[in-house]
């Protein structure tokens, strides 16, 4: 078993309630209880139109799709998660809507490139 470690150690936590289906619509519901506290914490954090967000540990995606309204066709989100069942959840639930301005990568993104910076993490 994994476990944290001290500032600067290489710390894998695992998602201790699992990704399974129950878990990733707990989620989406809790999610749809606090969309308007999460919105109001992102525009006061200064998410606008145009803007490339890296969303990290996005689960099944629901603040990345939050996120990929705000920042609208103009602006881009991705979502970064290290556990494949939640991306295949968030990938299965982008492909159900018509969403340009979303993709998702599979990894810490402390261990991942990314082509260009971004304006909010
Ligand atoms: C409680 S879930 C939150 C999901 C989503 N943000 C939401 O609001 O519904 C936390 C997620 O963070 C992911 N996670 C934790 N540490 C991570 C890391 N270092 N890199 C990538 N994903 C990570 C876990 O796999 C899990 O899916």
């Amino acid at each position: 078993m994994e476990v944290a470690g001290g500032a600067g150690a290489d710390v894998h936590v695992p998602y201790i309630l699992v990704h399974s289906d129950r878990e990733i619509r707990r989620l989406s519901h809790q999610a749809d209880i606090i969309n308007p506290i999460t919105r109001r914490i992102l525009l006061s954090a200064g998410m606008s139109p145009g803007m490339r967000v890296l969303d990290v540990g996005c689960g099944a995606g629901d603040v990345t799709f939050l996120v990929s309204e705000m920042v609208g066709s103009e602006g881009q989100v991705i979502g970064a998660d290290r556990a494949p069942a939640a991306l295949a959840a968030a990938e299965r639930r982008a492909a159900a809507h018509p969403i340009q301005n979303v993709s998702f990568r599979e990894g810490d993104p402390a261990a991942l490139s990314f082509d260009r910076p971004f304006d909010a993490v």
